[in-house]
């Protein structure tokens, strides 16, 4: 150790003190996964030389993985991601990592695994090129064995080149923005996507489990070996237990199928996402060789083009969202806790699937599918060998120079192999999706180009049926290409959503499923009535009343922040959408653009770098539309109303009030007199015109004559407080977990005060920093990683991250004229 360099010493340490995985641990004699996101260098630029082990990165920053420069860069009207990429800077980054491996590994297997690096990324270890990787999105990995030096340290260098901009339709992010991992196995081992599951007959008496293994011997000798697979019940208990015998000859592989049987099995669902565990195991000569868990779910489901989607024998909708996979104010770089939050309050939504807009997502948000009960269509590219029009199809000089066009030849296939051996474990991935709006679908050529691709995804699994979501239907009809695809993705926005009655009767065998509708955005909090219309129009569009007096507009706002009262897209568009979808039978379900606001794709332009089409703001705060959802998608009782009461100045105008609820009727109240009562109906909500008067509005959601829900909105006073509201009492001390706090405004009173733009300043003290900030503000233009924000419609939020050290943290907002306010977390 004497000469080894400060820097490793104190990474060593840092690695005993954190379990960082910084050095390997040999405790585990057969398969070791370890984490590598701590402890890299980065620095933006590039640096030829320091590929090359002796490369001095000293003055580089130190920062762990997932990382994403882009969202801590200034974001600004001249950088060249330009709308598309929300303004973000691009560039050129570098990241090193120093490690070492114990000498007791000469004879294992030793690799590293990228869950994703956006984009270009290339890898060398101590300045052996190991290889590149163009796409950002997709995972890969690194054979490190001949590379490794037992005796010393050993560095990683990654190049990542994001340069050359637009490279999509949306903000990227730039740099190792997934999970890293050290993964050691020995010689004779299962390989990577080596255990592949399927279900072939499932029904609630028995289940046949097949399973295919892949081992591979890599030591130079014959080896004889034991394959043997354990699978537990969601409880834990042993349900089936199935081994062969093998021999494999120097450097050879084999695939061993193998079958089981699980009596009465605990079927998987989003209602009840019960998870199977396999267990793994290679034993040779009396010693284990490896082990290897697998999460499985047992279910079986069906997709009709005349009765829809039914999972387990039960016929029903898929209520889905679509999703970027940025997460808001900490832009790509994936955090496990955030990304968990924001699928939990689609949980609490309703939703029961999830399309994964436009690529490959995490595994991790896989895995969080699987336990936390989504539907996932797992989609591949955005773009083939077209590249995306931004123009229009009709405008090929607007096309983008720098999608994934440029790799379609080359890298499709194996980008698309890798994703589904990756993901074809997963009980929640239903549909593969080739792809979203590819150009290529109104050419002939197209077809050629899906079923290209439809043969590599049935050569990896034939398990799930395929789609794509097309845009131009009728082109895409012409071309031959709807009809190719298992499952005919429906995308609104170019108008396909009005061809379902249509395409039905002219395509009988046609499965249907509405991959993107409705597109419309709206800012929580933000109500106007300028476009308030009591009609209805089924095409969208923003309705305008004209001839508006000034006594009926009662507010305005600029565009960018089209508000819940833009009925026609929002509020209608919600609600025609979902009614279609809910009485089509032959439509499977719906997806709905977006879940949560994201970055880039921002219409509006500078200093707009988001795109609110989302239901959920960009800090996880529901919009008026998540509840219009919760009420058709959930059976616990609710009731929500809007706009909020705080209308000084226009007393005496007539101010729709509109509820959403799962109940039979809603009485509303204000100051305490019943405004009516009304039915529940097909309408999915009810309007009330209220002259409006300061005080308390209630609103009583009622079941058989019971109250069983109420929701009150009060007239609030000017902000007099703070309020703190931690999402965790306790987070890991592991420098990754995050707490999430939700600041409210309020008056003296404790009312919610809804257009509250106070500035709030956090500081923290103890175990944990400030990670972001965030209000949701389509029209922000501050960076996110800042001690102070304004509140947005009085709210805005703080991510803390811990240090990695226990104890406790106390974070504390102050802002002028406010009563300021703390709170506490514990870090274990
Ligand atoms: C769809 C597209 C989405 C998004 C949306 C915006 O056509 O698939 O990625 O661009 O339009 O309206």
């Amino acid at each position: 150790m004497k000469n080894k360099p400060l820097n490793l010493v104190l990474i060593l340490l840092m690695a005993v003190l954190y379990g960082c995985g910084n050095s390997t641990n040999t405790d585990n004699p057969t398969r070791q996964k370890l984490n590598f996101d701590f402890d890299w260098k980065f620095s933006k630029g590039d640096f030829p030389g320091a590929k090359l082990m002796a490369y001095d990165d000293n003055q580089w920053d130190n920062i762990d993985v997932p990382h994403d420069w882009a969202i801590l860069d200034t974001f600004s009207e001249d950088n060249p991601t330009g709308k598309p990429g929300g303004f973000a800077s691009g560039g050129i980054g570098w990241y090193r990592k120093t490690f070492s491996i114990d000498r007791r590994e000469k004879d294992s297997k030793i690799s590293i695994e990228f869950g994703g690096v956006h984009e270009n990324s290339e890898v060398w270890i101590n300045g052996h090129f190991l290889g590149k990787r163009p796409y950002g999105y997709i995972s890969f990995n690194y054979d490190l064995t001949p590379f490794i030096n037992f005796e010393d340290e050993n560095v990683i260098s990654v190049r990542v080149d994001n340069s050359n901009q637009p490279s999509a339709r949306w903000y990227t992010g730039c740099g190792i923005n997934r999970h890293v991992w050290l993964v050691i196995t020995k010689k004779l081992h299962i390989q990577r996507h080596g255990v592949y599951v399927t279900t072939p007959e499932v029904s609630s008496d028995s289940a046949l489990v097949s399973i295919m293994t892949s081992v591979q011997n890599d030591f130079e000798k014959e080896s004889q070996f034991d394959l043997i697979h354990e699978l537990y019940s969601p409880n834990d208990e042993l349900v089936g237990k199935v081994t062969t015998t093998s021999v494999l000859q120097d450097n050879e592989k084999e695939e061993l199928h193998l079958q089981m049987t699980v009596v009465k099995p605990e079927l998987w669902s989003p209602d009840s996402p019960t998870l199977y565990r396999l267990k793994t195991m290679i034993r040779s000569q009396e010693s284990m060789m490896d082990e290897l868990e697998t999460n499985i779910g047992i279910r079986y489901f069906s997709f009709s083009a005349e009765k829809g989607f039914s999972l387990n024998g039960e016929s029903m909708k898929l209520k889905g969202v679509n999703n970027h996979a940025d997460l808001g104010a900490i832009g790509s770089a994936l955090n496990d806790r955030v990304l968990e939050r924001r699928l939990e309050i689609l949980k609490e939504m309703g939703a029961n699937a999830i399309r994964t807009a436009h690529y490959p997502h995490s595994e991790e948000f896989m895995e969080m599918c699987d336990r936390m009960g989504f539907m996932v269509i797992d989609e591949a590219f955005d773009e083939w060998l077209e590249s995306w029009p931004f123009g229009g199809v009709k405008k090929p000089e607007g096309k983008a120079k720098y999608g994934y066009h440029l790799h379609f030849n080359e890298w499709a296939e194996k980008d698309l192999v890798e994703l589904i051996q990756r993901d074809r474990n997963h009980p929640s991935v239903i549909l593969w999706s080739v792809g979203n709006e590819i150009p290529d679908a109104c050419f002939e050529i197209g077809t050629e180009r899906l079923k290209r691709l439809m043969e590599v995804v049935r050569k990896e699994d034939d398990t799930r049926p395929i789609t794509a979501g097309i845009t131009h239907m009728h082109l895409a009809n012409e071309s031959g290409f709807a009809s190719q695809l298992d499952v005919t993705g429906y995308n609104g926005g170019g108008g396909s959503a009005f061809m379902y009655e249509k395409d039905h009767e002219t395509y009988p065998d046609r499965v249907m499923i509405a991959t993107e509708v409705p597109h419309s955005f709206q800012t929580r909090g933000v109500y106007r009535t300028h476009s308030w219309y009591r009609g209805q129009n089924p095409l969208g569009g923003i309705m305008k009343v004209p001839n508006l007096t000034e006594e009926e507009v009662f507010t305005d706002v600029p565009v960018h922040y089209s508000s819940s009262y833009d009925n026609a897209m929002v509020r209608i568009g919600a609600r025609d959408s979902w009614r279609r979808t809910r009485d089509f039978p032959y439509v499977c379900g719906e997806f709905r653009w977006t879940g949560f606001d994201y970055l880039g794709e921002t219409m509006f332009g500078w200093p707009a770098k988001i795109w609110n089409f989302g239901i959920i703001d960009m800090c996880g705060f529901p919009k008026d539309t998540y509840y219009f959802y919760q009420s058709q998608w959930t059976d616990e009782p609710m009731v929500h109303i809007l706009p909020h009461w705080n209308w000084a100045g226009k007393e005496g105008v007539e101010i729709p009030v509109v509820a959403y609820s799962n109940c039979e009727s809603v009485e509303l109240f204000l100051n305490g007199k019943l405004l009516g009562e009304k039915e529940m109906d097909d309408n999915m909500d009810l309007v009330w015109l209220v002259p409006y008067e300061p005080g308390v509005m209630v609103a009583k959601g009622k079941r058989n004559g019971k109250v069983v829900s109420i929701k009150e909105v009060v007239t609030a006073g000017s902000p007099a407080k703070i309020e703190l509201l931690a999402d965790r009492k306790t987070i890991k001390a592991d420098r990754q977990e995050v707490v999430h706090i939700e600041v409210n405004i309020l008056d003296e009173q404790m009312n919610f005060v809804p257009d509250a733009l106070s500035r709030i300043q956090f500081k923290v003290e103890g175990e944990a920093t400030i990670l972001a900030v965030d209000n949701g503000d389509p029209l922000n233009e501050e960076n996110f990683d800042s001690p102070s924000r304004k509140a947005f419609n009085g709210k805005c939020l703080v991510i803390l991250k811990s240090t990695g050290k226990s104890g406790k943290f106390t974070v504390f907002a102050e802002a002028d004229g406010l009563v300021g306010a703390e709170v506490t977390v514990a870090a274990k």
